[in-house]
């Protein structure tokens, strides 16, 4: 499998970030989503924005998978997803104006929901803490934390003739223990809406996944976030409430990770962070603005404005052997284009030791100084390349610099944000 080109994958794959988010999953699942009898969504919720722009046009995705629009694909919703119904019938919505079927979906029935009391929750404490999180306010983090408590609301419950009354209940006690104010007859009436939406594409999507491995199908798994992002790996407490790398397929779908044939990790030729927490490589001045200007760095989910920095290659190395990376998928080296030298950070310094990423510390990692690499960049437009050896030499170099540091070999570079806008090694 390792030395097979992407584009004609098989087997069972999985697409995870290997950064602080937003590097392109939804445009790299939407572009290998064609060979994929199954593609699934594991971890995150509504805090998730990927862009998918493709034939039907262009897409903003936060709980259903990037790869709806291979009408064949059946797409699940694994139980680890925090599912944001008011979200998710906005989706729908869109697709269906844009003729795109969601017939195939099939959300996990043990999947928790996000209800409006944990967005509530999120804003709330992001307001009153004096160190804050940059959480996207989609009620994630308190969502994880009621799951993890065992009382929040699941995906089946919608199902149930007393869903009213868990909600009435559930209600109480959320205004008795966060002061809140929240109107249950108000949430029921929004509540049995969404319920109409989406009764009929409630299942069981791990006997799905086990029939589908019996059957030897193509299963692409759909990371949200990025591995730094992680709860327990991550930069913590800069992170999110769930589990972007592998673990996080096999919390939703019970395989084992050694069961995943392809574990791609994907990253951006650059680096980028929303929300607060530390980045070694941030980039300011004249050549950090115009990667945010072109590369267009605003958060899909928030509109906020995303910090940029040259490529971490201690983060890509943690990544890729925590998650035994089998590819690399470098997007957006397009904007890399007029950039004269280019950073690459190699090792991190501390004390005037070099260190590796350690992880869960954000404190560490606010702390080490970036080693870099510097090569030469290129000036020639290279959004229309669809061909390595057709690549400015420098821009060969990078990749094969990146291999070269990380051990993993790229197999997908993108040069615009459209499907097939793509090099395949
Ligand atoms: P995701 O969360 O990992 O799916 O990534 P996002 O969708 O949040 O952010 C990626 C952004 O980069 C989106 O606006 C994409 O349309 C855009 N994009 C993806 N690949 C490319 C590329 O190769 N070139 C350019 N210029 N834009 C890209
Ligand atoms: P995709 O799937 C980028 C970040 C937030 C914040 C931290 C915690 O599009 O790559 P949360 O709302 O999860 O409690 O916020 O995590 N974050 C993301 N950043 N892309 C994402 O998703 C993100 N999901 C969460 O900005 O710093
Ligand atoms: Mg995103």
């Amino acid at each position: 499998m390792a030395k097979k080109m992407l584009q004609s994958w098989q087997g069972t794959l999985a697409v995870i970030g290997v950064d602080w988010g937003d590097s392109g999953k939804g445009r790299l699942t939407d572009d290998l989503g064609a060979r994929a009898d199954i593609i699934a969504r594991f971890n995150g919720g509504a805090n998730t924005g990927h862009t998918v722009e493709n034939q039907y046009g262009k897409f903003a995705l936060h709980i259903i998978p990037s790869g709806i629009f291979n009408q064949k694909a059946k797409c699940l919703v694994g139980r680890n997803v925090a599912v944001d119904l008011e979200s998710l019938v906005l989706e729908m919505s869109a697709l269906t104006k844009a003729g795109v079927s969601y017939k195939n979906l099939l959300i996990d029935e043990q999947a928790s929901l996000v209800m409006p009391w944990h967005k509530m929750r999120d804003g709330l404490r992001e307001k009153l803490r004096s160190a804050k999180i940059g959480t996207t306010g989609r009620g994630v983090g308190p969502a994880y934390a009621d799951r993890t408590e065992r009382v929040g609301l699941l995906v089946k419950d919608l199902l149930k003739p007393d869903f009213a009354g868990k909600i009435e209940e559930e209600v109480k006690i959320q205004n008795k223990f966060y002061d809140l104010n929240l109107n249950a007859k108000e949430i029921v009436r929004r509540y049995q809406k969404y319920q109409t939406k989406v009764k009929n594409f409630i299942g069981k999507t791990t006997l799905i996944i086990r029939e589908a491995q019996k059957a030897k199908k193509n299963i692409l798994f759909e990371g949200a976030q990025g591995y730094f992002l992680d709860i327990d790996a991550g930069t913590y407490p800069y992170v999110t409430s769930s589990n972007p790398g592998v673990v996080g397929i096999a919390r939703s779908f019970d395989i084992h990770t050694s069961e995943i044939n392809e574990v791609i990790g994907i990253t951006k030729a650059y680096t980028t962070r929303v929300g607060e927490g530390p980045m070694p490589t941030k980039i300011t001045g004249e050549v950090g603005r115009k990667i945010v200007d072109v590369g267009r760095e605003v958060g899909t989910t928030t509109g906020r404005e995303r910090a940029v920095g040259w490529l971490d290659s201690v983060l890509i190395k943690e990544a890729a052997r925590a998650n035994k990376l089998t590819a690399l998928a470098v997007t957006k080296l397009d904007v890399l284009t007029n950039i004269s030298k280019l950073k690459l950070c190699i090792s991190y310094e501390l004390n005037g030791k070099s260190m590796d990423y350690i992880g869960h510390d954000a404190e560490f990692l606010s702390k080490v100084r970036p080693v870099y690499k510097e090569v030469g960049g290129w000036a020639e437009d290279i959004s229309s390349l669809r061909s390595f050896a057709d690549l400015p030499k420098n821009a060969q170099n990078y990749i094969r610099v990146i291999e070269k540091i990380t051990k993993v070999p790229v197999k997908f570079i993108s040069v615009g944000p459209k499907r097939g806008e793509i090099i395949y090694l």
